[in-house]
């Protein structure tokens, strides 16, 4: 296993679940910027996985990945299936406005070309991206992982709440694994210019909530979502995702809103990453 440098410690926990040799690339910049990348150990004929995020900077992250593909195959690894738990630039899946990039698309071919055989992702922003990549890709869910250590944080009478609809799916997984109820929050336009969300059918008073989602990036869409939840008497809110993109001062919002807590996994290593996706890959590959 070949470790990616943001992705070090899910490698090295993968590593351990998969009884498997874990190589650390010698990495260095050169003084204009550009990346040195040297693989200090034997894949030749071995099935070789490739672990880094292509999380902030995306793509210094995600050049550092193609080297590794590349270099792993050109070694002479006989597999090479790259792991990267969060994929950059997922949410660019289609042209929105005419003219635009479908950046996926670019990704997607750069991954392949430069030796993955196969491509492991988790909570991939759209399920359907699978169109979008020429080799296998399995797209696996930490949601399960994130309701098993929701309960052991025994929150009072708690609810899961989606986002949004399209989020509906993801807290009933996670409640189902918590043994609590789940829902999602409902956007209703009040007039062209004002739209309220609300819980589509529980009531939150004096409960604890746990507003699920794949990612927070700015924070707003849970900011926004918890201080309506505050209002609407929520005793705590956690928040609860797969990637913690965290950009700009998005947990300072978050904490001034109401969030008592961050629960994240490893996807992208942060303070809030406390559960490891490492289990969830190596049994993919079992
Ligand atoms: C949207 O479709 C996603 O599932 C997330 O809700 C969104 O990316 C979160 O972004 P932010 O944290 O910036 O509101």
């Amino acid at each position: 296993m070949v470790a990616g440098s943001v992705s070090q410690k899910l490698a090295s926990r993968l590593a351990k679940e998969l009884k498997s040799e874990l190589i650390i690339p010698e990495t260095k910049r050169f003084p204009d910027g550009e990346i040195y990348i040297r693989l200090p150990g034997e894949v030749k004929q071995k099935h070789v996985l490739v672990v880094q995020s292509t999380c902030a900077p995306q793509n210094d992250n995600l050049m550092e990945l193609l080297f590794m593909l590349d270099l792993t195959k050109n070694l002479g690894a006989r597999k090479v299936t790259a792991v990267v738990p969060y994929l950059a630039y997922a949410r660019q899946d289609k042209r929105f406005k005419p003219g635009e990039a479908v950046s996926i698309k670019t990704v997607s071919k750069l991954i392949a070309r430069a030796g993955a055989d196969e491509l492991i992702t988790v909570d991939v922003h759209e399920s359907k991206s699978k169109r979008d990549f020429s080799i296998p890709l399995r797209n696996l869910t930490a949601m399960p992982l994130l309701g098993i250590c929701l309960k052991k944080m025994k929150l009072k009478n708690p609810v899961v709440l989606g986002g949004d609809q399209g989020s509906e799916n993801r807290a009933q997984i996670v409640a189902s694994k918590m043994g609590a109820d789940a829902d999602y929050l409902e956007k209703r336009r009040l007039t062209p210019t004002k739209v309220v969300m609300t819980p589509k059918s529980l009531d939150v008073r004096g409960r604890d909530v746990v507003i699920v989602d794949d990612i927070i990036s700015t924070g707003g869409t849970v900011v926004e979502a918890t201080k309506i939840l505050k209002r609407q008497g929520a005793r705590k809110v956690y928040a609860a995702c797969t990637h913690a993109v965290l950009a700009g001062g998005a947990e300072k919002n978050l904490a001034a809103a109401g969030v008592v807590k961050i629960i994240a996994t490893d996807t992208i290593e942060k303070k809030v990453s406390l559960v490891s996706v490492a289990p969830l890959i190596a049994h993919s590959l079992g």
